[in-house]
């Protein structure tokens, strides 16, 4: 018999999984922990089991990769493991070290007890690719910690230290050092208890929850599920699924299992697994490109406004050492402050140590003085979005930084070679397109120019990487791939408005397709103004027999700017929006509709939310065909992590290839008859076939 994760120590049996780097649960390692647990059950010198992993993990969970392939539903599945773990006549204890996650702690869930190092994590996270924990997790784990701390570890996805979850009833001893040692004597006194006073193993199966409380506070879940859970099954069977938990543990079990299948087969499961290989893709630079990295520990930020201090903090916050430089002392006292206010902040919330704070801080240097620039190792600017202001930024650059710098421009909008021309060594030069709030938004655009040299491109993901960010790689194209999206899906929105819908119509369909917010009150949030100037500063060189809606720009005229004046598309009173526009808006949008002499026709949802996606779909492939995104799945991530897509429906290209692809075409072509002129209509083979 092969017994190969398997060693005695004195009378105990120490299996200890192996399958490196995080002990995934494939099916290889079922087997053989299967195989091992009975060679330990069937040795009559063997008193007692102790289960544990590596450093890293005892067993970070199910093997995604084998989802949904005949390996996963391969004997042992993980529920065959598990239910030989909980009825092995010998006790079982889980020694927990590194990650407990998913299947993983639905393993330790089977042990007959559990001790952990105090700083192993602990968490069931099957709620965020759309599942509930299929093997038992959402059956034993209230049996063992209650409904409460059940409900808080599954509907978050998050995982907990050993040390916070001390006492909660899932661990029987939290250390410091020495877990298996631990282990070992918590085995022992295990089977001395069962061999002298005939205890019976302690088992989770045997413990019960209250019904009726537990129907009450399920119920009271339910009514606080918000909409955008109830958007996504998964939050709904977790809850179903926890009310199994009343019923005999075998009975729950295959509840649990039914309410797991049904969600892995679901439209929502599918893009939240597509979304998670896509990110883990997106970080990689395209063979052809791999170099390595330039050395980065100094980063100078130009420009300490909205962006330029955002930037600041999440650098100072990976350990880097940061040069902040703005153009006269006044602003920089004002960059500075933002950079501590927001640390005090946090330490008011308790979310961070004054003293971590203070070390964060201390390795800011405030500057005026251009020649501190010869320190840095990568250089962003992030001042003004104007061509020639920039231009004339990077020429000082040019001047200060050190030869082999990197040198980045944080533009939205304009041309990264017309920047890093103004430069002696465009070759360094590449876009950091950061979103904002810079410090909280995971999304990072490294634009390549024409001129970026791999390592410089390299230097910029790897810069992403260390400030915990996802970095996607785009080509130098207006809006690179999130902004040129995001124009086409706003147009698109704008033409609406004159079709017949008013933007409280479209606000609200698009939120019901699962947008945290509509277009229109995300215009009135940043600012109509910054829309406008740039409409303003495209009107030369427009095309006037553009179909172009004019309605933002009268907004404008009238002073309605947006949250900032009390008046955008909305009204907002004392910073709340009223549910629907006012008269003004409705009269300006009616205008426009009978000067380009279209009679109003009300939309409804489903058509408002197909043609925002459809407008979606036609420049996702448009970019991929220019080669702006170097894959179709990158350009899912930008709209998740940057635009608030909503993440289970995978992004636009996840979505254009669930839908009937002749009614998807045919429903693109329309949209660009209706259009006219300015609309290229994109050929959908590159994103489907
Ligand atoms: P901001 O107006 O808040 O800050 C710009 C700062 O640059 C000001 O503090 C100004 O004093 C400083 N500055 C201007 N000229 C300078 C010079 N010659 N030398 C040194 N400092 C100078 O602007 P914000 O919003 O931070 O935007 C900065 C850049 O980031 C722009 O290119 C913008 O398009 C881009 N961006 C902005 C986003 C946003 O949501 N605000 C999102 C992504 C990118």
């Amino acid at each position: 018999m092969n017994t190969d994760l398997f060693q005695h120590r004195g009378p105990l049996a120490i299996i200890t999984l192996d399958n490196p780097p995080v002990n995934s649960l494939g099916h290889a390692l079922r087997q053989r922990t299967v195989t091992a647990l009975e060679a330990a059950q069937a040795d009559a010198s063997v008193c007692a089991v102790v289960l544990t992993g590596n450093d890293k993990a005892f067993c970070a969970g199910a093997d995604v990769s084998e989802f949904g392939t005949p390996l996963q539903r391969a004997e042992p599945v993980l529920a065959t493991v598990l239910a030989k773990v909980e009825a092995c006549r010998k006790p079982v204890v889980a020694a927990i070290s590194g990650v407990a996650l998913g299947g993983g702690l639905e393993l330790a869930l089977a042990c007959h007890s559990r001790v952990a190092l105090e700083n192993a994590k602990l968490g069931l996270p099957e709620i965020l690719l759309g599942l509930i924990p299929g093997s038992g997790g959402t059956q034993r784990l209230p049996r063992l910690v209650g409904v409460d701390t059940a409900l808080a570890m599954m509907l978050s996805g998050q995982d907990q230290t050993a040390r916070q979850l001390v006492d909660s009833g899932l661990l029987d001893d939290v250390v410091s050092q020495d877990l298996i040692e631990a282990a070992c004597a918590r085995a022992i006194s295990l089977a001395d208890e069962l061999a002298v006073n005939k205890t019976p193993l302690p088992r989770a199966r045997d413990r019960q929850l209250d019904p009726t409380t537990t129907r009450a506070r399920l119920a009271d879940e339910r009514a606080k599920l918000t909409p955008r859970q109830q958007l996504q099954p998964a939050y709904t069977a977790l809850l179903d699924a926890l009310q199994a938990a009343t019923l005999p543990l075998d009975e729950g079990l295959q509840r649990e299992r039914e309410l797991f299948l049904q969600l892995q087969a679901s439209t929502q499961s599918q893009a939240l697994r597509h979304q998670f290989f896509a990110e883990r893709e997106a970080t990689k630079l395209p063979a052809k490109l791999s170099a390595t990295p330039r050395p980065l520990q100094t980063v100078a930020i130009i420009g300490a406004g909205t962006m330029g201090a955002g930037i600041a903090i999440c650098a100072l916050d990976a350990g880097l050492a940061v040069i902040l430089l703005e153009q006269d002392s006044a602003a920089l006292q004002r960059g500075q402050q933002r950079v501590s206010d927001h640390y005090q902040g946090r330490v008011t919330a308790g979310k961070m140590k004054a003293s971590l704070a203070a070390a964060n801080e201390a390795r800011l240097t405030p500057t005026i003085d251009w020649a501190q620039l010869s320190h840095a190792d990568l250089v962003i600017e992030a001042v003004f979005e104007d061509l020639a202001v920039k231009q004339e930024v990077f020429r000082k650059i040019d001047q200060h930084a050190r030869a082999g710098a990197v040198l980045a421009t944080n533009t939205s909008y304009l041309d990264v070679d017309a920047i890093a021309n103004a430069t002696t060594r465009p070759q360094d030069v590449l876009g950091l397109h950061f979103f904002s709030p810079a410090n909280v938004m995971k999304l990072l655009e490294v634009v390549r120019g024409a001129q970026s040299s791999p390592d410089v491109l390299a230097t910029g993901m790897e810069l992403g990487k260390k400030l915990k960010k996802l970095p996607v790689l785009t080509g130098n194209a207006f809006g690179f791939i999130g902004n040129r999206i995001y124009n086409a899906y706003r147009k698109q929105c704008e033409f609406m408005l004159e079709d017949g819908a008013w933007p409280e119509d479209v606000d609200s369909a698009l939120q019901a397709f699962g947008f945290a917010m509509g277009p229109f009150a995300v215009a009135d949030l940043s600012g109509l103004d910054i829309a406008w100037r740039m409409r303003k500063s495209q009107a030369a060189s427009r095309d006037p027999r553009e179909r172009y809606v004019s309605i933002l720009d009268q907004l404008c005229e009238q002073g309605r700017l947006g949250r900032k004046t009390g008046a955008g598309y909305y009204n907002y009173v004392d910073g709340k929006k009223s549910r629907v526009t006012d008269a003004v808006v409705h009269d300006i949008i009616a205008q426009a509709s009978q000067h380009r002499g279209i009679v109003r026709h009300p939309l409804s949802a489903a058509q408002i939310q197909r043609r925002a996606m459809l407008a979606m779909v036609n420049e996702a492939a448009l970019l991929l065909a220019e080669g702006v995104a170097s894959r179709a799945s990158d350009i899912d991530v930008v709209l998740v992590q940057g635009y608030g897509f909503p993440r289970w429906e995978g992004g636009p290209v996840f979505w254009a290839r669930q839908q009937e692809r002749a009614a998807l075409e045919n429903d693109l072509r329309t949209l660009a008859s209706e259009a006219g002129r300015g609309f290229v209509l994109a050929d959908l083979s590159i994103l489907l076939d």
